[in-house]
């Protein structure tokens, strides 16, 4: 095994016990997720492909003094991450530009400035896509339920218009705004590969965000949709690691347009809502 990828498998195992006590929403799952997409991403970009899977795996460590709140996370990553790569810079496994390239994308990962740095913006691209999976979007449901959200408050707008400002955080009050937010990542997203993803990825909010809007009064409970969600990530999940499981040794290699592919097999499957 060479020094990187012995390097890489001591990351990825670190991030296997970080996340044991990380929640749901930020866990391993998600983590595997923004590396599977953001080596996805990397050979069409011209990215550093180590530098930007080095960064995908440790870029939410920092979530354990955070669990709850987005704020600070990012930094508190960098830190860990420093400690961490100490020896290895110092046994020259990698170097000291890398380093660089590798803790600032984890320190800006959620800033919504752009950036002319790649592995910064596949980080940044591949964090924000892997919410628009069913997977995806119910640890957003989960994440939002922490922090003591309502599924939905009838003032909430559930179908926005396109053209509106990007949702603000701030402003964020329910979980159908979380999936407003989510979905408002098209504006910022800044890759073209991230756009093409995007583009196939939004059937599954907006399939669920049209059924809810249908559907609301019907069924306005949040453990009833939480179910739904639930569901759906679960049938997408074993199906999606059937597909990356399968190129597991040459992920690198993947043609990124299989997985679109893929997403275009799978979608029609899901429907969003349990009948
Ligand atoms: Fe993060
Ligand atoms: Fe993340």
């Amino acid at each position: 095994m060479s020094d990187l990828k012995y390097l890489l498998d001591e990351v990825r195992k670190n991030t296997r016990n970080i996340s044991e006590r990380l929640t749901e929403s930020h866990g391993w799952d998600h983590t595997l997720k923004v590396v599977r997409l953001a080596k996805l991403m990397a050979p069409k970009e011209d990215g550093d492909i180590f530098c930007v899977e080095l960064a995908a795996w440790m870029h939410d460590w920092g979530r354990l003094a955070f669990p709850k709140n987005d704020k600070g996370h990012a930094s508190l990553s960098a830190e860990m991450v420093k400690q961490f790569l100490k020896n290895w810079i110092a046994q020259r496994v990698i170097t000291p530009r890398q380093y660089g390239d590798v803790q600032r994308a984890i320190r800006q990962h959620s800033q919504i400035n752009s950036s002319s740095r790649k592995s910064l913006s596949l980080l940044r691209d591949a964090d924000r896509l892997s919410r628009y999976t069913p997977d995806g979007l119910y640890q957003v449901a989960v994440y939002s339920a922490e922090k003591g959200f309502p599924f939905f408050l009838p003032d909430t707008k559930v179908l926005r218009n396109g053209n509106e400002p990007l949702l603000r955080f701030s402003d964020v009050r329910c979980t159908i705004d979380e999936f407003n937010l989510v979905y408002d990542y098209w504006k910022i997203i800044e890759t073209p590969s991230a756009k093409l993803l995007q583009n196939e990825l939004k059937v599954f909010i907006d399939a669920f965000l049209n059924n809810f809007a249908n559907e609301k009064n019907l069924q306005n409970n949040s453990e009833f949709w939480l179910t739904v969600l639930k569901k759906n990530a679960e049938q997408f999940k074993t199906i999606e690691n059937i597909f990356f499981e399968e190129k597991e040794k040459s992920i690198n290699e993947i043609d990124f347009y299989e997985y679109i592919q893929f997403l275009n097999d799978v979608k029609n499957d899901f429907q969003m809502v349990s009948r």
